[in-house]
C-alpha cells in the first residue's frame, strides 16, 4: 500500500472557489502518489455547533461537495470521524502524553482566553473542554492511521506541530510505535482573491460559491470590485482582482488577449465579469450536476461513508492494538 495522505474536513457548507483551488484540488491531486484518506470531522464540529439538524445537514453537504469535486470513493478512503470508535479511545491515550502547557498555547484556545481577559472576564469563561482538547483529537485522527503526510491550510500548521510533539513524546517512552507525520502546508488559498481583493473567505463575505444556484453565482461574480476606469483606459492587469480571478479559469490564449486589452485599452469590466461567470459555470458544470444528484440521495452518501469507515478501521485497529499493548492497557 502507498503511504497515507490524510486530511480532515470541518463540516461547513457551501464551498467556494478559494476552497477548491487552495484545498480540495491539491488534496485530491495527492492521491496519485499516496493512499488518500479524507474524513468529515464531526466530533471537532461539536466543539462549537449546537443544532443537531444543522450538523447532520452539513455533514451531507460537505460529503457531497468532495464527491462532486472529484473524490473517488473507490480509490480514496472517505469516512465520517464519529464512525470510528477507536478515535475517542486513542484520544484519551494520547492525552496522557500531551503536556497541558502545549494545549494552553494552542491558538484557538489561547485566542479565546485572551479575548476573555481583554473583556475582564474569567479566562475560561464560555470555553468548553472540547475546544481545549481539540488538538489531541486531531492528533488521534492523524496518528491512528499511521499517516505519512497531512495536507492542510496554513491555519492548521500549529496543530500538525502539536501532533508531531505528541507522537514523539509517545515514541520516547515506548520506542518507534507511532509514525511522525509531515504537514503539507497549502498557503495558495491566500492567493485566490475574493470579490473585494482580500483573500477569499467566508468570514469576509467575499466568496464565489461553487454550488449555489446559477443566478446567485452570476450575481456574486458581478459584485467583483473594480476601479472606475472606462473600457478604453489602459489598466494594470496584475493589480486588478477581476483579472487575477480570470487567470484561474481562462485559457492561456484568451488570458493573453485579455492582458492586451488591459494594457492597451478595451477591457470592459462588465463584459469580463460575464465571461468569468460563464467560465466558472463551465468549469464546474459536471461537479454542480453531481452535487445536486448526490444531495438528493443521502442513502448513497451514507453507504459510501459506511464503507469508508470499515476500511479506515481496518487500518486503525492494529495501530491502536499496538498502542494498548506497549502502554500496558492491554
Ligand atoms: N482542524 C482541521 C480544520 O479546522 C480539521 C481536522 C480535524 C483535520 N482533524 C484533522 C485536518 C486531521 C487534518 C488532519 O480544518
Amino acid at each position: 500500500m502507498k503511504p497515507i495522505a490524510l486530511t480532515g474536513i470541518k463540516p461547513t457548507g457551501n464551498p467556494h472557489i478559494g476552497n477548491y483551488l487552495g484545498m480540495y484540488r491539491p488534496a485530491l491531486e495527492l492521491m496519485d502518489n499516496y493512499q488518500g484518506m479524507y474524513f468529515v470531522a464531526d466530533y471537532h464540529a461539536l466543539t462549537t455547533m449546537r443544532d443537531p439538524q444543522t450538523l447532520r445537514g452539513l455533514v451531507y453537504e460537505v460529503a457531497a461537495s468532495w464527491l462532486a469535486l472529484g473524490l473517488d470513493p473507490e480509490k480514496a478512503i472517505f469516512f465520517r470521524q464519529s464512525d470510528i470508535p477507536e478515535i475517542p479511545e486513542f484520544t484519551w491515550i494520547l492525552s496522557c502524553f500531551t503536556s497541558k502547557g502545549l494545549l494552553n498555547r494552542a491558538h484557538a484556545y489561547k485566542d479565546a482566553v485572551d479575548e476573555n481577559l481583554a473583556n475582564n472576564h474569567d479566562p475560561d469563561e464560555g470555553i468548553n473542554a472540547g475546544l481545549f482538547y481539540y488538538p489531541v483529537l486531531m492528533a488521534a485522527d492523524i496518528l491512528l492511521y499511521g499517516s505519512a503526510v497531512v495536507p492542510v491550510g496554513l491555519d492548521q500548521k500549529q496543530h500538525i506541530e502539536i501532533t508531531r510533539d505528541i507522537a514523539e513524546a509517545f515514541n520516547r517512552t515506548y520506542g518507534d510505535v507511532l509514525t511522525v507525520p509531515e504537514g503539507i502546508i497549502q498557503d495558495s488559498v491566500k492567493k485566490v482573491p475574493g470579490l473585494d481583493g482580500r483573500k477569499m473567505s467566508k468570514s469576509y463575505g467575499n466568496v464565489i460559491p461553487i454550488f449555489a444556484p446559477e443566478k446567485q453565482l452570476r450575481k456574486q461574480v458581478m459584485r467583483i470590485v473594480t476601479d472606475s476606469k472606462r473600457p478604453e483606459d489602459p489598466k494594470d492587469p496584475e493589480s486588478d482582482n477581476l483579472f487575477n480571478l480570470l487567470q484561474f479559469f481562462a485559457s492561456p490564449e484568451r488570458l493573453e488577449e485579455i492582458r492586451q486589452l488591459y494594457t492597451n485599452g478595451g477591457a470592459a469590466y462588465g463584459d469580463l465579469k460575464k465571461e468569468l461567470a460563464a467560465l466558472i459555470l463551465e468549469e464546474f458544470a459536471e461537479a454542480r450536476r453531481k452535487f445536486d444528484a448526490l444531495i438528493a440521495d443521502k442513502a448513497y452518501i451514507d453507504q459510501v461513508l459506511d464503507e469508508g469507515a470499515e476500511k479506515a478501521r481496518a487500518i486503525a485497529r492494529p495501530i491502536l492494538a499496538k498502542a494498548r499493548k506497549v502502554t500496558g492497557i492491554d
